[in-house]
């Protein structure tokens, strides 16, 4: 589907954001092994978690999702069943990793498979700790989807420094470990985010240098009630399009604020963006609140690489920002884009390199310089949620607008994009 988009004047409006993909599929999970009914209020309608669900429904869990409501009716304590037919994680990175590892735990054999996005995603990441843990798994040339996980009987608490910085990784690790009796501990250098933890109750010991979070069975998940705050990496282009035009004020309700999820926030306000944030409460561990952003005149920063974990996801709209603020935009040390829905790099290069702007292209990351062309493009999604959705708001920063082809994949993580953007923009 090729999605066009006109040049938008300024924004004003409120807007509210379905639940944090990352939070609705740890909430998810965590409901399913407990034993009991949880509800989930604010769940995320996106694919991916509908995947997540889908996977937990195959695994014998019954869901009710209605109207942004979830009740989950976990099992307990191994209490999956086996599925009668291969598990299917769509496009999501998160299904495919976090589940591996309470799979791993599970006295049946499984097998997940994934669309060819996520079929060409880096696996052994997963496969490698789980392996050192006793799970016995295999992958298609030992680290790509379908993964087969076997019964293992010989599953053992780890310790596990990682060598990447992947939440998704760690909370495949949490996850298996809360089936151990002994401690799992993980070790981290740069932080990811923390939803796992955060909603497990764990405990984290913070070193100057290193995190670790540790898990066992003591912190196995009673059933309880979730409020999901929304999802702070989909309102980010609401944010960036309102801090681009002119006499534009937009409030975001009630969207996380979790330390390690808001240092986009944190960019943009060193970048001199007119951000202010508040705070108004906390469920499970994970803040909340509102977002109040309006017009400004912004400059390039430094972004140092330590933070590029953090601000992931939000690299592509970023990058938009970088163009219309003063300065070059630089960024390095951000090879991991290379590895997500699509390679981010090449995504970002190609579809700038349209735009009359100078794109330098690194192993690692950009560099943008020059000048934007005020003439339409038409812009590739790539099948990647966040490149349509940032290619989007480039076009509606254009005078003569846009088109992104294959604007479809946006349900991906937000399938109320649309409707958003027409409900604030003028
Ligand atoms: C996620 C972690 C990140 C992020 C992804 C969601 C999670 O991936 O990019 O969109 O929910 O844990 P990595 O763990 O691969 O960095």
């Amino acid at each position: 589907m090729i999605q066009s988009f006109k040049k938008i004047n300024s924004v004003n409006g409120t807007v509210k954001f379905q639940g944090d993909k990352s939070i609705s599929h740890r909430a998810l999970l965590i409901s399913s092994l407990a034993k009991g009914k949880s509800v989930i209020k604010n769940l995320s309608g996106s694919d991916d978690v509908n995947s997540t669900m889908s996977c937990l429904n195959a695994l014998g869990i019954q869901t009710d999702f209605n109207e942004g409501v979830c009740s989950v009716y976990g099992k307990g304590f191994k209490g999956y069943k086996k599925p009668s037919v291969y598990l299917f994680a769509g496009n999501s990175g998160s299904t495919v990793r976090l589940l591996s590892g309470i799979l791993a735990a599970q006295n049946f054999e499984t097998v997940i498979e994934g669309d060819e996005s996520l079929s060409n995603r880096p696996m052994k990441r997963v496969i490698d700790p789980l392996t050192q843990m006793g799970a016995i798994i295999e992958g298609d040339d030992k680290v790509r989807l379908p993964l087969k996980i076997f019964h293992s009987e010989k599953l053992k608490a780890i310790n596990y420094k990682m060598p990447v910085a992947s939440a998704q990784v760690k909370s495949a690790l949490l996850l298996a470990g809360l089936h151990l009796v002994e401690q799992t501990s993980v070790i981290e250098t740069t932080p990811t985010r923390n939803h796992t933890e955060n909603l497990l109750g764990l405990k984290i010991n913070k070193g100057n240098n290193h995190i670790i979070s540790t898990v066992s069975s003591a912190n196995y998940p009673e059933p309880k009630g979730y409020f999901i705050p929304g999802d702070i990496s989909s309102a980010m282009y609401f944010i960036v399009l309102t801090l681009l035009t002119e006499n534009s004020e937009l409030i975001v309700k009630h969207v996380s604020l979790n330390p390690t999820r808001i240092e986009c926030l944190n960019v943009l306000k060193r970048m001199g963006g007119n951000i202010q944030i508040e705070e108004k409460g906390i469920s499970n561990n994970e803040i909340f609140g509102d977002v109040i952003v309006k017009s400004s005149d912004l400059k390039n920063v430094k972004i140092s690489e330590e933070i590029v974990p953090l601000i992931i996801d939000e690299i592509p709209i970023l990058t938009v920002v970088g163009i219309f603020a003063e300065g070059n935009f630089e960024l390095r040390g951000a090879s991991e884009l290379r590895v997500k829905e699509s390679d981010r790099i090449k995504s970002i290069f190609k579809n700038l390199s349209k735009t009359g702007l100078i794109v330098e292209e690194f192993e690692d990351g950009f560099l943008v310089d020059g000048q934007l062309r005020n003439v339409s493009e038409s812009f590739e999604s790539y099948d990647d949620h966040r490149i349509a959705m940032t290619f989007a708001i480039l076009s509606s920063l254009i005078e003569e607008g846009g088109n992104v082809n294959g604007f479809e994949c946006v349900s991906v993580s937000n399938p109320e994009f649309l409707k958003q953007l027409y409900s604030i923009a003028n």
